[in-house]
């Protein structure tokens, strides 16, 4: 086999999704409430962003609230919203002026109205940035997304503008909350769970998965970077025979 017949490693991923679990266990292992371990995984996100550009990652999508965790307490479910609000406000100028480009995916109907107020103004102020594309996943889930796209185009074959023959796997995709982004490349999920919980179902497709047993709030840049250089010399392969 020449050089140039080996199968090419995929190098840095372009689009890396994030599913950040384990701060409960974290701060109970500390003997703190729960909500101490979402602070210490909000101090982990900043630093992850930033880490992005020197890895080579363009994209960056972390799952902060799922469809799911209203059924968290509701003592829970408040601090988280309250953490989401303050970071925000925090970070907001920190990432226009250090090139990161936030968008949110997820229905943000069920949101607090302040919350999206400050989600739609972060995304606006931060639209012209281009050096990381992070993306938060709020109230999101992936049956969901997949459910609420499927409404907006049956309306569309309802009003005449699409027609049912033409529907195919493109169709869909310029329906749903990603469809501005690239699939992700490599998924990783911190804290030793070895599922995918309903994140990013469609677009995950020929993802590569990563399950490590650190918890989100020790997951540090040289974890991120140790992870992105294993990911460097696996071979993807779409579906295909090697070459
Ligand atoms: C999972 O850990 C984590 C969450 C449900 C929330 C994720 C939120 C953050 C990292 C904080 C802030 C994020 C942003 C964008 C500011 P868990 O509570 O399920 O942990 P456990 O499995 O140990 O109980």
């Amino acid at each position: 086999m020449s050089k140039s017949d080996k199968a090419k490693p995929a190098g840095p991923p372009n689009h890396v999704a994030i599913i950040m679990d384990g701060n409960g266990r974290w701060a109970q292992a500390r003997g703190k409430p729960r909500l101490f371990g979402h602070r210490a995984g909000a101090k982990r996100v900043r630093q992850i962003v930033e880490a992005c550009p020197g890895l080579g990652v363009k994209y960056l999508t972390i799952f902060a609230f799922s469809t799911e965790n209203w059924k968290r307490t509701q003592a829970e479910v408040a601090g988280l919203m309250l953490l989401f609000r303050r970071y925000i406000k925090q970070e907001t100028k920190d990432m226009v002026g250090n090139g990161i480009r936030v968008r949110f995916i997820g229905d943000r109907i069920k949101l607090d109205k302040k919350l999206v107020t400050l989600m739609d103004k972060l995304e606006k102020v931060t639209a012209h940035n281009d050096l990381v594309h992070m993306t938060v996943a709020l109230n999101y889930g992936g049956r969901d997304e997949v459910a609420r796209a499927t409404k907006r185009l049956a309306q569309e074959v309802a009003d005449g503008k699409l027609k049912p023959e033409d529907v195919d796997e493109e169709t869909l995709t310029r329906f749903l909350d990603t469809h501005v982004l690239p699939d992700p490349d490599l998924v990783i999920r911190t804290s030793g769970e070895a599922r995918i919980s309903n994140f990013l179902l469609w677009q995950s497709a020929y993802a590569e998965y990563e399950f490590i047993d650190t918890l989100w709030p020790d997951f540090t840049p040289e974890i991120f970077a140790a992870i992105l250089d294993g990911y460097g010399n696996r071979e993807r392969r779409f579906g295909a025979v090697p070459k």
